[in-house]
């Protein structure tokens, strides 16, 4: 595909309305979509930038089981708070549609209709897993059990959320019914395949020949591995209610498959946008001069690399000329995970800075900025708190922002408040080599995102403006003020010095603009310049500002972040995972047959550096608004520790009072709901999420040594 393709269809992966997203996702799929998208209409390219929720499929009633209400009900309300964190975040989309509207069903059922009657699908009886007493079939995560690749036991029967392997039902070991959590039996079904076997040609040359050298090594070996691995006829229906109905009459009780249904979203969503915007949507999915891009995580790479491309070649549309997915982003040293509460949602972080700070929307552009700076574009990589403050108060308070107040300063103390002319005669070669260094910028920066190398866009932009502090550094127009008196004609090289730094902020709102939306307008009002400025044609030029122009005072673009809000934060998540409930699927208790065996190896070490003691519970409470905490007491021999423990949904207070305990007595000090908790309780969970004690066989002095 040539660089200027007539037009650009942008989607980033429709996040399931079944919960709050976190940064990962945000950092996964939808910030480098936004950044690309508002690169391209800074390019003044036709763009339309297409996402929605991904309302079907069983994590939708399932998670409507635990919260106690209907489906309907849970991508009511996670549609709409999704979309606001969203837009809080500056993600810009054309549309953000559902696929539980009537548009999106009709476009499903239609596409499926469109690939049956030609003879693409196949039809098969096969013996799937039902549960007898809840009467119904379980599809994907209906069923739970243990995952044959790393031993989790609360993998799904599509998906081990632990390793990330694709399952399906049969590989699952101990299988079990979430609904009655009884072992299923197996019953004949008729489905709907999609031959993904008679594609393997079509891929091969399609995805290992001609995007072998444009897609990301981790894409194209990823589809390597899936494609050397035999591909399998893929069942495109389910036994459901809770879905896209299939459009037959002898289907009853059937519904599409949630990764058939789910990709066909966002054609839907575009049919949509064409409807509101009184555009034609049709070449967006027809036309070969449409350049398709699908921004996405890693864990999603199958489905639009292999199913959704040979659905699209069925169907007669264009093909995705690139799938920029993101491998994943840790967080302070663990994995995220909505189970195990070890995450920083999108929301968390709105109401705890975005809000908390008057609506202060540069904190928008400080998180956007730091999970760029760590994207995870290559290899797996990670968040932590200190790494956003340092990112933030050493990058952006100190280079970016001070070049700008400074330039804004010195404009008003020894230019009047006007941009001062250039005069050319007087430039020496440190003038020249900054001059040179804004252009040459400008074409990295570009080049560098049309290959979709966000992190290292970003770089460029930030070593502008610190060449730019240090061109100011090397200037000194301060000093040169206080030669005035004597040399009058040094005003020149003030106001050579002044003009260049303030085309050079000119330049930089534009080159920050796709990646840090809100710092891009703030500057602009700064300018008294109109968003026109931000056309990326604008870029590398000199003349942005004209000679003469008054501008506004300075005012700060960002304000650095605390130690005391890193803290706070870090305190959270810890809290937030120490009293977690154990979510994910219910399993009976006796289900395990495979321990999980999921942490790397160590050394003696290792080991003895935790001093482990037995303790005896005296005395414990209830911690106030905080219904997962309670406070203990615990009698450790020579002394008397507080320890705050995520066990209130386990034991009440009067019955643990007595137990001896194993506890972890060197662990840091740390403060939970205002309690400083010394020390940590080693806990034992079954399968089913009851956790247990680790007690000594019988009741022995406190302060003994477990070793
Ligand atoms: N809901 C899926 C997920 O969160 C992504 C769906 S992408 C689509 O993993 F292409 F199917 F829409
Ligand atoms: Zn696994």
């Amino acid at each position: 595909m040539t660089n200027s393709p007539k037009r650009y269809l942008i989607t980033a992966a429709l996040p399931y309305a079944n919960g709050l997203k976190h940064i990962g996702h945000l950092a996964g799929a939808y910030l480098p979509a936004d950044i690309y998208v508002r690169y391209l209409r800074a390019q003044k390219r036709d763009v339309a930038f297409i996402c929605g929720s991904d309302e079907h499929g069983t994590a939708i009633p399932i998670q409507a089981m635990k919260e106690g209400t209907t489906p309907r009900a849970i991508i009511d309300k996670y549609h709409e708070l999704i979309r606001q964190n969203f837009a809080d975040l500056g993600i810009s989309f054309d549309i953000y549609h559902r696929t539980s509207e009537p548009l999106h069903h009709e476009t499903a059922q239609e596409f499926f209709t469109d690939l049956n009657s030609r003879g693409e699908l196949e039809v098969k009886e096969s013996e799937q897993y039902y549960d007898e007493e809840a009467k119904t079939f379980l599809a994907d995560r209906y069923i739970v059990g243990t995952c044959p690749v790393c031993g989790n036991t609360r993998a799904y029967g599509d998906q081990c959320e632990n390793c990330g392997t694709s399952l399906s039902p049969e590989m699952l070991l101990n299988p079990h019914s979430t609904l009655s959590g009884k072992p299923p039996v197996k019953r004949s079904t008729r489905h709907w395949y999609l031959p993904l076997d008679k594609y393997e040609d079509f891929l091969r040359e399609w995805i290992l020949t001609e995007h072998k050298d444009d897609w990301r090594t981790s894409v194209v070996g990823q589809c390597k591995s899936w494609i050397d691995g035999g591909l399998q006829p893929r069942a495109v229906t389910r036994d459901l209610d809770w879905g896209v109905k299939v459009p037959l009459p002898d289907a009853e009780g059937k519904v599409l498959y949630v990764w058939f249904d789910a990709p066909i979203g966002y054609i839907s969503a575009t049919r949509q946008w064409g409807l509101n915007t009184g555009k034609d949507w049709r070449p967006y999915w027809y036309d070969k001069d449409t350049k398709l891009v699908h921004f996405i995580g890693k864990d999603n790479i199958v489905f639009h690399c292999i199913i959704f491309p040979i659905m699209l070649k069925l169907h007669g549309n264009i093909l995705p000329d690139n799938v920029p997915a993101n491998e994943f982003m840790n967080l302070e040293g663990d994995k995220m995970s909505t189970s195990r509460n070890w995450k920083l949602e999108m929301e968390d972080y709105i109401n705890d800075f975005i809000k908390k700070d008057n609506g202060g929307t540069q904190l928008a552009d400080s998180l956007r900025y730091y999970l760029t700076t760590i994207a995870p574009e290559t290899k797996d990589s990670e968040f932590t708190w200190k790494g956003f403050q340092d990112a933030n108060n050493s990058e952006l308070v100190s280079k970016f922002g001070n070049f700008v107040n400074r330039t804004f300063v010195l404009m008003h103390k020894l230019c009047n408040g006007k941009v001062p002319p250039l005069h050319t005669e007087r430039l020496d070669d440190v003038d020249r080599e900054m001059i040179i260094a804004i252009e040459a910028t400008a074409i990295k920066v570009t080049k560098l995102l049309e290959e979709y190398r966000f992190r290292d866009a970003q770089f460029e932009v930030m070593m502008l403006s610190d060449l730019a502090n240090k061109y100011m550094q090397k200037k000194e127009p301060w000093i040169v003020a206080r030669t005035l008196e004597a040399t009058p004609g040094n005003q020149q090289l003030i106001d050579n010095c002044l003009h260049l730094c303030l085309q050079i902020t000119a330049n930089l709102a534009i080159l920050i603009n796709p990646f840090l939306p809100f710092t891009a307008r703030k500057m602009l009002y700064l300018m008294k310049v109109v968003e026109k400025m931000l056309d990326w044609e604008n870029a590398g030029k000199l003349k942005l500002l004209s000679v003469g122009y008054s501008l506004r005072a300075p005012e700060l673009l960002f304000r650095k972040i605390e130690d005391e809000e890193v803290k706070e934060q870090i305190a959270k998540l810890q809290a937030a995972s120490a009293a977690r409930i154990t979510d994910g699927p219910i399993v009976p208790e006796g289900a395990v047959t495979k321990e999980a065996v999921a942490k790397p190896e160590i050394v003696y070490d290792d080991f003895a550096k935790l001093d482990l003691r037995v303790g005896t519970i005296v005395a414990a409470e209830k911690v106030e608004k905080a219904d997962k905490l309670l406070k203990l007491s615990v009698d450790l021999g020579s002394e008397q520790r507080t320890i705050v423990s995520g066990i209130a949904l386990h034991f009440k207070p009067e019955e643990i009072v007595g137990h001896q305990v194993v506890v972890v007595a060197n662990l840091a000090p740390r403060k939970m709901r205002g309690i400083e908790s010394n020390g940590m309780i080693l806990m034992a969970e079954d399968p089913a999420g009851k956790l247990h004690f680790v007690q000594p066989g019988s009741t022995i002095q406190p302060g003994s040594g477990v070793s």
